[in-house]
């Protein structure tokens, strides 16, 4: 039994999100928090909302609302839309709690203290059309970097190259569209992260196990001429945290905030601290899971989030981290995504295209969805959701793999023996070979989940369903019942087994099926299996069971067709 830290990359505060930004960190987090917990680990599973800077006030404003008030209303949607998908942390947080602010405030006097913020007097810019000054996304305009001409002012989704306001080409404002801009002056905090080129250097270095997609990136910025450059963290918004050093007043930033990106990873820290909070537990309590110097130094901590996440997890985090002197918690491995695009294109939340969390609870369990995302995860390279992949996989791995399964046996053995696990014959060649297949399964299953390879995992998985349906198909029990009903009552007794073997093994994938699935072998026994022969005499004879309903039902053509009229265009 070890300790695991798991983070996903905390969802923007400004409306729900869409299948692809689910699989890209929530979604695989969620997977593996719960094998772990499944496999006897115990368990730290944190994500929050990202609640300041501009995108933040531009929904609010949107929405004709305060945004304290908008921000409150969207995390409340948010968090039921996760209850929604399963996804079982065991705090979600917002980057806007008092933990945050003080933590944040913290690290700011630390990094002050350490020498490693200088003011700057920074050119930002202006717009006379909407009379203020435009940070980051209140801005677009060319990239310097790749040409793309939608870049915003603070990153290129393009090509993940952090930018500031200023560098864009033919900047417009992203409020207006105004090209009605100034360059002016003001002061601002900058953190010295090129000073920290050197540790950052070693550190990634130094996880040669890391994804391909991760260090890659992380390196590109690295080595990039001024992918470390110095970076501001504090902008003239209304909205965030107030610029303090630790506690105290920070003469000159009055009416500042800091940079989202500044307070957002920290939020990770201050999570824990709210989970405290909402439990009845002690400051020792979390920081056993963040302080290395009180007990976190056994913890693995592994983050999940998409490619264009990368850099500030790789470097502007970790600068912040290594920069406050203190023993925090460094990540240990990151899981970073590719993009999921939509039926021919992207999905955008600007644009309101593909599916959103909400639409897809909507028309399917949250199974459907978990199974079919988490088993086309794009991990080596972008996927693509489309309508007939989705109908065929869910029709059948879930439908006439899995669901087929269990309805089958159920069936037959109610029909023939009633609801309990018959006795019947001894086992043949035929069980010692379905045996040896899932013990090498399993082996192979596990193993592809404890390095994270998502989709690998999920094709184990199906393969170790497969495995009960070949068994069936070769020894008929139905056939063999005529002649041998021993030898039949025997093969149904594995195969009940494998029902109850299945749903724990799922349960990271498919829980509420799991979850019903167990409940009809009427078994509480949730333990991980060890090897196949235990876990397929875990329900002795006797043994009382009921037949499920339907466990997954098929996505027929009308459906289908009527789903991807209905998504195929701007969500209003
Ligand atoms: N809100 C960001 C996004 O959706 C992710 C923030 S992750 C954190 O891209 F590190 F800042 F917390
Ligand atoms: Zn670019």
């Amino acid at each position: 039994m070890a300790r695991h830290l798991i983070t996903s990359a905390i969802p923007y505060i400004n409306g729900i999100k869409h299948l692809g930004n689910l699989v890209g960190s929530q979604l695989p987090a969620d997977l593996y928090a719960r094998y772990l917990r499944a496999r006897g680990n115990e368990v730290m599973f944190l994500c929050a909302t990202d609640e300041h800077g501009t995108p933040a006030e531009l929904a609010a404003a949107k929405a004709g609302k305060p945004v304290a008030d908008y921000c409150a209303e969207m995390w409340a949607v948010q968090a039921e839309i996760a209850t929604g998908f399963r996804l079982s942390f065991d705090h979600f947080g917002r980057s806007s709690s008092p933990q945050n602010h003080k933590l944040t405030q913290h690290f700011a006097g630390r990094l002050a203290d350490a020498g490693l913020i200088k003011e700057v007097s920074e050119k930002q810019v202006y717009s006379h059309t909407d009379k203020r000054f435009l940070p980051d996304r209140y801005i677009e305009g060319t990239c310097p970097n790749c040409g793309y001409d939608q870049a915003r002012g603070d990153q290129c989704e393009n090509c993940t190259k952090q930018l500031d306001p200023t560098d864009l080409i033919d900047p417009r404002s992203a409020i207006s569209g105004s090209t009605d801009l100034e360059v002016r002056e003001t002061k601002h905090l900058y953190l010295r992260q090129s000073d920290m080129r050197g540790k950052l250097q070693d550190w990634i270095d130094s996880k040669t196990d890391w994804p391909v997609l991760t260090t890659s990136i992380a390196k590109k910025w690295l080595n990039d001429g001024d992918g470390l450059q110095d970076r501001g963290i504090t902008r003239d918004l209304d909205w965030g945290i107030p610029v303090k050093k630790g506690t105290e007043d920070w003469p000159g930033m009055e009416g500042k905030v800091f940079y989202v990106w500044f307070d957002a990873p920290i939020e990770y820290i201050a999570c824990a601290g709210e989970w405290a909070e909402a439990h009845g537990k002690t400051d020792a309590d979390w920081e056993r899971w963040w302080r290395t110097d009180k007990g976190a130094d056994d913890v693995r901590y592994t983050q999940f989030m998409g490619k264009d996440n990368v850099p500030f997890h790789t470097l502007s985090f970790p600068a912040t981290i290594l920069g406050s002197g203190e023993d925090w918690k460094l990540v240990d491995y990151i899981k970073s995504f590719n993009y999921l695009n939509y039926d021919g294109g992207q999905f955008s939340t600007s644009q309101g295209r593909g599916v959103f969390m909400d639409q897809a609870l909507e028309i399917l369990p949250a199974d459907y969805w978990r199974w079919w995302l988490l088993s086309h995860a794009p991990e080596s390279s972008d996927s693509e959701f489309t309508w007939e992949n989705f109908q065929t996989s869910v029709n059948k791995d879930l439908a006439d793999v899995l669901g087929n399964f269990a309805s089958r046996v159920t069936k037959f053995c109610r029909s023939k023996f009633g609801e309990t696990v018959p006795e019947g014959g001894t086992p043949g060649d035929r069980e010692a070979q379905l045996i040896e297949d899932i013990d090498k399964g399993l082996a192979e299953y596990q193993s592809h989940m404890d390095a994270i390879e998502v989709r690998k995992a999920a094709a184990a998985l199906r393969a170790l369903w497969a495995m009960g349906n070949e068994y069936l198909q070769d020894v008929a029990p139905w056939t063999t019942f005529k002649e041998d009903p021993d030898t039949a009552a025997m093969q149904i007794r594995l195969a009940l087994n494998l029902i109850r073997f299945y749903a724990v093994i799922s349960s990271p994938f498919i829980p509420d099926a799991s979850a019903q699935l167990q409940t009809a072998m009427q078994s509480d026994d949730t333990d991980w299996p060890t090897d196949a022969t235990s876990a397929l005499a875990a329900m002795p004879v006797g043994h009382a069971f009921s037949v499920p309903e339907v466990t997954f039902r098929k996505i027929s053509d009308d459906e289908r067709a009527d789903w991807q009229e209905r998504f195929s265009g701007i969500r209003t």
